[in-house]
């Protein structure tokens, strides 16, 4: 059997995909019922960090514990990948301990390199181009709160960054209407939005692309590894700033959306994030139960 990666959302199919929203929500209110579920009993996760990270270090050390697994979380400096072993030996050697691996790093080549050389399912957990799981967590959010993401129109509104293309992939593969708000300069990539069709749209007004919207999301304004940009990004995004004034050119049901960390009064106002739109904290909740559905998915076998 071809061992499945999850590098970007389209790595799975649509009806996969769509089977592993569902199945998040479903090993959620299992859980929340008290029901113990321990399908990963002896297996292990590694964890190859190269960034900070709360939420996606938490979620999938939690669920490995929760499936009754372990995780070894590795920061390249204290592996031999940061005295210069080949990613390729690194891969092949993983491959024949662990049985699947997360990796969160700048470069999306080094992931797509690894998984080239891997036997085990290899999980991208942030890279400069994509941030897919994510998006496993954002839909399964809005499906829960709303229904069926399909034919919604999304506002992204800020950094044309890894959670902007990560957003694009989601629209082509669950089919809503995707609105992206950028300064000039921060556009997201052109081969990206091409490859999108006209399901996604680029605006230079951010009133323009929240019109009648039933997610509004946006991103910090300097991502890990742009900290030295930060004053210069400031400047650009300012008019990009998502507030009460903006929010309320959407749906007057639509949710607020930003996968965090955030930077209250720069890319949005206390009074959105901390208001009753806002799903934030249901996001980082399904993290766990959407990475759960993710390492059933890919590592048991599929009925
Ligand atoms: N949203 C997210 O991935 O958060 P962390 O950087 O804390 O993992
Ligand atoms: N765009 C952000 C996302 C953090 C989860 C970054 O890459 O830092």
């Amino acid at each position: 059997m071809t061992v499945r990666h999850f590098l970007t959302l389209m790595d799975l199919g649509r009806d996969e995909l769509r089977a592993l929203i569902y199945r998040g929500i479903e090993i959620k209110q299992a859980m929340q019922a008290g029901k113990v579920y321990q399908p990963l009993r002896s297996r292990t996760l590694a964890m190859i960090f190269d960034k900070s990270s709360t939420r996606t270090r938490i979620s999938f050390e939690v669920a490995m514990t929760q499936f009754g697994g372990n995780a070894i979380f590795l920061s390249p400096g204290s592996t031999q990948l940061g005295r210069g072993e080949p990613v390729e030996d690194t891969a092949r050697v993983m491959s024949r301990m662990v049985d699947a691996v997360v990796i969160r790093t700048s470069s999306h080549s080094m992931v797509e390199t690894f998984a080239a050389h891997s036997e085990i399912p290899v999980i991208n957990g942030l890279t400069d181009r994509f941030h897919p799981c994510q998006l496993l967590a954002d839909v399964q959010t809005y499906v829960e709160l709303r229904g069926n993401i399909d034919g919604r129109r999304v506002a992204w509104v800020g950094d044309g960054n890894n959670m902007c293309h990560s957003w694009i992939n989601a629209a082509r593969q669950f089919q809503f209407e995707l609105s992206i708000a950028t300064p000039h300069q921060y556009r997201p990539d052109t081969t990206l939005m091409d490859m999108a069709g006209d399901v996604v749209t680029l605006h230079d007004d951010p009133e323009a692309a929240v019109r009648d919207a039933d997610i509004v999301v946006t991103d910090t304004w300097a991502s890990m590894g742009q900290e030295s940009e930060k004053e210069r990004r400031s400047a650009a995004f300012r008019p990009f700033r998502v507030n009460q004034r903006l929010m309320q050119q959407a749906k007057p049901d639509a949710l607020f959306m930003h996968c965090l960390p955030a930077y209250r009064d720069h890319e949005v106002t206390a009074e959105v994030i901390d208001g009753p739109q806002s799903v934030v904290w249901a996001q980082a909740e399904n993290r766990l139960h959407a990475q759960k559905a993710l390492l059933e998915f890919l590592l048991l076998p599929q009925k």
